[in-house]
C-alpha cells in the first residue's frame, strides 16, 4: 500500500471509530469494484462529508468527482483532505443543499453515490436518473437501515427509504440489487443488466 493509501486508511479508521460518517469498508469496496467494472471516470457524490470516499475513488482511478455537501465544518475538512491528497484539481465541491444544487446540474456521470439525508433519497431519484449515463451505476447507502425493525420515532424515515427503494425497483430503466454491505447498499445500473 502506498503512502497516500495508508494515510487514507488511517483517516477512515479514525472517522469510523469516532462515528464521523463515512462509507463502511465493505461499502467502499463495492463502490471501488463498481467504479472499476464500468471504468467510471466522472463521479457524483451527494453528501460528501469530509471527502474520504471521494478521495478513495479518485485514488482508485476516477478522473473527476463532483461532490455536494451542506455542512460548513465538513466542507472545510473535505477541502483540506482534497488538498492534502493532491486531488483538489479533480474535485468540484458544491457547497449547499443538494435539493437546490441537483436540479441545476448538467452533464453525465458514470457513477453516482447517494449518501445524504435518507429522507431526501426519493426526492433526488429523478435527478440521479437524469444525470446518470446509460450503463452507469447509482449506489445508495443505508437502504436497509431498519431491516431489523423500525423504532417508533423513525417511522417516517423508514417510510421514505421504503418509497425510494420501491420507486427504484419499479423503474424499468434500472436493474437493481440491494447488497448486504454496511446498512444495505442499493446498486442500480441504468439501462443494462448488472
Ligand atoms: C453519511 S455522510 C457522507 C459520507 C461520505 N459520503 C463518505 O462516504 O465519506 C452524509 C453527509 O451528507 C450531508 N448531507 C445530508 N443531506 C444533504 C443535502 N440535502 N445536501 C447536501 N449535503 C447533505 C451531511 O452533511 C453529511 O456530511
Amino acid at each position: 500500500m502506498n503512502e497516500k493509501m495508508q494515510r487514507l486508511a488511517a483517516l477512515r479508521a479514525a472517522a469510523l471509530q469516532e462515528r464521523d460518517p463515512t462509507a463502511s469498508d465493505d461499502v467502499l469496496a463495492v463502490l471501488l469494484q463498481q467504479a472499476e467494472r464500468i471504468c467510471a471516470q466522472r463521479v457524483l457524490e451527494i453528501g460528501t462529508g469530509r471527502g474520504l470516499t471521494a478521495v478513495a475513488l479518485l485514488l482508485g482511478g476516477a478522473a473527476h468527482v463532483t461532490a455536494i455537501e451542506r455542512d460548513g465544518a465538513r466542507i472545510v475538512s473535505a477541502r483540506e483532505n482534497f488538498a492534502s491528497f493532491g486531488v483538489a484539481d479533480r474535485v468540484r465541491l458544491l457547497e449547499g443543499d443538494a435539493a437546490d444544487i441537483l436540479p441545476c446540474l448538467q452533464g453525465e456521470y458514470d457513477l453516482i453515490f447517494l449518501d445524504c439525508a435518507k429522507v431526501q433519497y426519493r426526492r433526488f431519484l429523478p435527478d440521479c436518473k437524469r444525470l446518470l449515463r446509460a450503463g452507469g451505476v447509482l449506489c445508495a447507502d443505508d437502504v436497509s437501515l431498519f431491516a431489523d425493525g423500525v423504532p417508533k420515532k423513525r417511522k417516517m424515515l423508514a417510510q421514505h427509504i421504503g418509497e425510494f427503494l420501491q420507486a427504484l425497483q419499479a423503474d424499468a430503466d434500472f436493474c437493481v440489487r440491494v447488497l448486504p454491505v454496511g446498512k444495505g447498499l442499493a446498486v442500480a445500473r441504468k439501462g443494462e443488466g448488472i
